[in-house]
């Protein structure tokens, strides 16, 4: 009955509270690798937990990618919050729905909040990375990132991400070469947590993911649990929202 499943979800929250360095986890039912309506889910129970977080004062930066266009959808005008959205993360792929600026204008449009754009690519090379950084525009994004109080981001599985990125064949031997499993906010990461590769990537980095922030992590699908399980070892979160097939695996797993 739902009754038994809600209670069974509870305790997968309450399982993953008591293990994972975290303060709050969601689960929502189901697996989003076999269904959209599970994405969904995930956006609403991430919309729905940020509310507890944010404040008028807020600076909100957001990653990219499908997951995060689902919370976007989900949001809802708060009275009297009016949050200040912020790329994370510069522009990658051909989805114009899944860039962090695409996202952040719709976060902001249905909070009626404000937003800023970081229309650069979100990987470049060596000289132009330098040069870049320089640009006030691009600075000004970074110092708003090192101020915002909330992260939302997503994780991806590494070989999806880096086809994503049209990452060229050396390196996709590479990542697969050190058993790569996991990507977020551009670093490529293994099992143990250890990072394999870093784009030189306009945004936010590792650096950024202080613990005055409260870092929210968005993630559903079978195909992401090993990145999930690496993720914990690799960085830090303060609130996991996930469907139930990343629950059963990480209570598994940890
Ligand atoms: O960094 C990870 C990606 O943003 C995940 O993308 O939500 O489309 O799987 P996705």
């Amino acid at each position: 009955s739902i009754m038994r499943e809600i209670s069974d979800l509870d305790h997968l929250e309450s399982q993953l509270k008591q293990s994972l360095p975290v303060s709050d986890v969601k689960v929502v039912s189901g697996d989003a690798d076999q269904s959209e309506e599970v994405k969904s889910l995930l956006g609403q129970a991430a919309a729905q937990t940020l509310t507890q977080y944010v404040h008028d004062e807020s600076i909100v930066t957001v990653t990219g990618g499908s997951t995060l266009a689902a919370v976007a959808k989900h949001m809802k005008p708060l009275n009297q919050i009016r949050p200040l959205f912020v790329p994370a993360r510069g522009g990658l792929g051909d989805m114009h729905e899944y860039q962090a600026s695409s996202i952040c204008v719709q976060m902001a449009k249905q909070m009626n909040g404000s937003y800023r754009l970081l229309y650069v690519p979100d990987t470049v090379g060596h000289e132009v990375y330098s040069k870049m950084m320089e640009e006030p525009a691009v600075k000004d994004v970074i110092s708003l990132i090192r101020q915002a109080d909330i992260v939302i981001h997503g994780i991806g599985d590494a070989l999806k991400m880096a086809h994503r990125r049209k990452a060229d064949p050396k390196q996709l031997e590479l990542l697969k070469e050190k058993s790569t499993v996991g990507e977020a906010f551009g670093y490529y990461f293994d099992q143990k947590g250890k990072t394999i590769h870093q784009l030189n990537s306009i945004g936010m980095t590792k650096e950024h993911l202080t613990n005055d922030k409260t870092v929210m992590t968005v993630a559903g699908g079978t195909s992401k649990c090993e990145a999930i399980s690496a993720f914990f070892k690799w960085g830090t979160s303060d609130v996991l929202i996930i469907d139930e097939a990343i629950a059963r695996h990480l209570v598994k797993h940890i």
